[in-house]
Parts: structure tokens; sequence; C-alpha cells
């Protein structure tokens, strides 16, 4: 079996790497030639948001790397849909296998759709049910291009069947960042804690690199100044995504956040790892922290008005916070921080950290069927 695997943003990377790692050690000990061919769309690209998750996980290089780069929307997908279509059409995949909802996997859909590949979409049925989200746009047509549908969650598989997808298409195999959590913390040393002297339990850990946030001055204001109140009480320790480091550069105020804030360049993901397990609190807007959190045992207020992970939400795991107010972000926090609720812990919950195989087992199996 051929599989064409389509990455490009850093959650791809750190989500592909389970499966990839599975392919390999399948093909080691195998004699039906699985293959797994690797296409880098390139969206992203500094070393720190790119080369560095393959170092560190392991990820063979890939082999197509498009080099897209940043741009619109529609400039950015339509130059990804054209590169892959030739690499579709030169490799000939049995199946074409896509993560999540960024414009790499759209793109990576929509181009092996039209070649009548077969899709296997990895984070299916997640939704937010906020149209004006790029993301949400993203899996919604991914989900409803793809013969695969690999749900995380069984509020996925809800969403999926209350869209009519064909029941034999969707699969609850859990989420394959929870397999990739638990492998790396395995590897993730204290370094970056001992580095940047940061004692365990005392500290914020905060990421924020979501559109609707960056984008929307009141509400990234808003958020900067609950961070700079909140770290009069305890450090505040941001790695800062480039889309976010650019507005701020051209706010001009970046500098004077920097005398309040610990502001990091992008970490790699075993030190992201090392500051999530030690954070006495996460805050974030991003859709793979939020998760880490929980895996990690960490409470999280999400900086947003809704999320498709609403388990955690209903397990008292993640608090939503939308950033209309600066006041009401650092309440929100305090009191989780004060909060001696137990949350409850299920352990089926995303799948025990299984998730790659049961993917992989699935796709060899309708494989040999076929
Ligand atoms: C993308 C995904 C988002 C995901 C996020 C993960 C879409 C629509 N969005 O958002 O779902 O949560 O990745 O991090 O696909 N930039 C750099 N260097 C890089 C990459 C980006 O400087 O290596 C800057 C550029 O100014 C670029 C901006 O960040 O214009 C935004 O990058 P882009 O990939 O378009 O979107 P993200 O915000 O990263
Ligand atoms: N991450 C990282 N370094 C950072 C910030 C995030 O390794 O400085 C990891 C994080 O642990 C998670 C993934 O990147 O595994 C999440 O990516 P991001 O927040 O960019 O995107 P989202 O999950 O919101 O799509």
């Amino acid at each position: 079996m051929r599989i064409v695997t389509i990455v490009g943003a850093r959650p791809q990377f750190v989500k592909a790497a389970v499966l990839s790692r599975l392919i390999r050690e399948q093909k080691a000990h195998e004699r039906d030639g699985i293959e797994e061919i690797l296409v880098h769309t390139g969206q992203h690209y500094d070393a720190n948001m790119s080369e560095v998750f393959f170092a560190e996980l392991e990820i063979p290089a890939p082999g197509h790397h498009l080099g897209i780069g940043s741009g619109s929307h529609g400039q950015q997908t339509g130059r990804m849909l054209e590169s892959i279509e030739k690499v579709l059409m030169e490799t000939k995949p049995d199946v074409t296998l896509v993560y999540g909802d960024t414009n790499s996997t759209l793109a990576g859909a929509l181009a092996a759709a039209k070649l009548h590949i077969p899709i296997a979409h990895v984070e299916a049925g997640l939704r937010s049910f906020n149209r004006r989200m790029p993301e949400e746009i993203n899996r919604v047509v991914t989900d409803h291009l793809s013969t695969w549908l690999f749900a995380p969650t069984e509020a996925a598989v809800s969403n999926l069947r209350r869209e009519g997808r064909p029941e034999e298409t969707i699969h609850l195999v859990g989420d394959v960042m929870f397999d990739a959590a638990l492998h790396a913390a395995q590897l993730a040393s204290g370094q970056i804690l001992e580095k940047l002297q940061l004692p365990s339990r005392g500290y914020i850990l905060a990421t924020i690199h979501r559109a609707e946030n960056t984008d929307d001055r009141a509400r990234l204001c808003n958020i900067l100044e609950a961070f700079q109140i909140l770290s009069k009480s305890l450090p505040v320790v941001l790695p800062l995504h480039p889309r976010t480091r650019s507005v701020l550069r051209t706010e001009k105020t970046l500098e004077r956040l920097a005398a309040d804030l610990r502001i990091l360049e992008p970490v790699g993901f075993l030190d992201m790892v090392a500051l999530e397990q030690a954070a006495r609190l996460i805050v974030t807007d991003s859709g793979g922290v939020q998760k880490e959190a929980f895996f990690h045992r960490v409470p999280c207020v999400t900086l947003r008005e809704e999320t498709e992970w609403v388990e955690l939400v209903e397990l008292g795991w993640n608090r939503l916070m939308p950033p209309a107010d600066a006041r009401a972000i650092v309440a929100a926090v305090n009191a989780e921080l004060e909060s001696n609720r137990v949350r409850s812990t299920p352990s089926e919950l995303y799948g025990g950290g299984k998730a790659g195989q049961r993917i992989l087992d699935m796709l060899q199996q309708k494989q040999a069927s076929r």
C-alpha cells in the first residue's frame, strides 16, 4: 500500500510523526510493501516551526518539499493545490493521508478528490460551528471528501453522523496527539526549566496564535493586558507564534511586553511538553495545547468562544473565556488557580495511546479487502 501523507504546519508534524513511526516499524517487519511518501507543503518554514519537529520526532526528510510559504488563504491554498496535484499524479498513491484542519489539509484533500484517490482524514468530525474560522471550512470540506474519517472523540463521531456522512466511513480511533504526548513524555527533559529558571508549578504557560485573536486588535490587547496583570503574581511564559510576533512588531508593543512577560521564540516539541508538564496553569487558543494540558493534567483556560474539544470543558479541565475583557480573563485564570475541584480523567478518553495503530490497521484491512 502506498500512502502519500500531506503535512505543512507545526501541529501536523506532531501528529504525522506517530503514524510515520508505526509505518516504518511495520515496513521493517513486513512483506506486503507498505510505503509512505511524505509531502511538506512548506506552510510553516522557520526552523523552529518545522525542522525542529522532524529532528526531535525522527520524522524522515519529506520526499517532496513544495516550498509554498505564507500568503492569503486563496493564494496559499491554490499554490498548494497545483503542486500537490503534480505529486499525486506522479506517485499514484492508494490513499492520501491528511491531518487536522489547516490549508495544507484542504489542499491535499481537494487535489486527491479530483484525482479519485481515496482520502483518509485524521482528526475528522471536529466542529466549532463557527464558519468565520478558516479551520472550520477546511474541516467540513475535508470531511465531506474523505473515504476514511478517523474521529478522535464521540463528539466528533456525532458531528459526522449529523452531517450525514456514511456510517461505514466513520471510525472512532482516539487522538493521535495523545499517542504523541505519551511518546514525548518519555523523551522530554527538564532542561528548559533549568535554563529559564522556572520553578515546577510556579508559572503560567501561554500560547496565542489564532487569527481571530491576533488579527483583532481589541481582543489581542485584552489578552496581553491580562497576561501583564497575571505576571505580577506568577511568571507568564509565552512562546510566541510568528503570526503573533509579526502583529506585535507592527504595533511596536513587543519590547514593552518583554519587560513583564517571559517571551520566547517558538520552542521545539520536547521543550514544549516539558513546559506544559510543569506549568501551574495553561492559557491558550491552540487546539493541540488545550488537549496537551489535559494529557499532562494541567488546568487550562482557552481564550475563545467555543472549542472543538467539548469533553474537556464538561470534565472541568478546560474553561472557555472569550477575550472580550482583560479583567474577566484574569478572574477566570485566578478562579482556576484557586479551585480545589476534583476533575475526572476517564481513561478511555482519546483512545489510550493506540489511535495511530488503529488507523494503520484499518487502512491495511480495507486495502487488503479491495
Ligand atoms: C496555521 C493554521 C492553523 C493552525 C496553525 C498552527 C490555517 C488556515 N491555519 O495558522 O489552523 O492552528 O497553523 O500553528 O492553515 N509565519 C512565519 N513563519 C512560519 C510560518 C508562519 O513567519 O514558519 C508567519 C507568516 O507571517 C504567516 C503567518 O505566520 O503569514 C501565518 O501563518 P499561516 O501558516 O498562514 O497560518 P497560522 O497562523 O500559522
Ligand atoms: N508547540 C510547540 N512549540 C511551541 C508551541 C506549540 O511544540 O512553541 C506544539 C504544541 O505542543 C502542540 C502543537 O505545537 O503539539 C500545537 O500547535 P499550534 O498551537 O501551533 O496549532 P493548533 O493545535 O492550534 O492547530
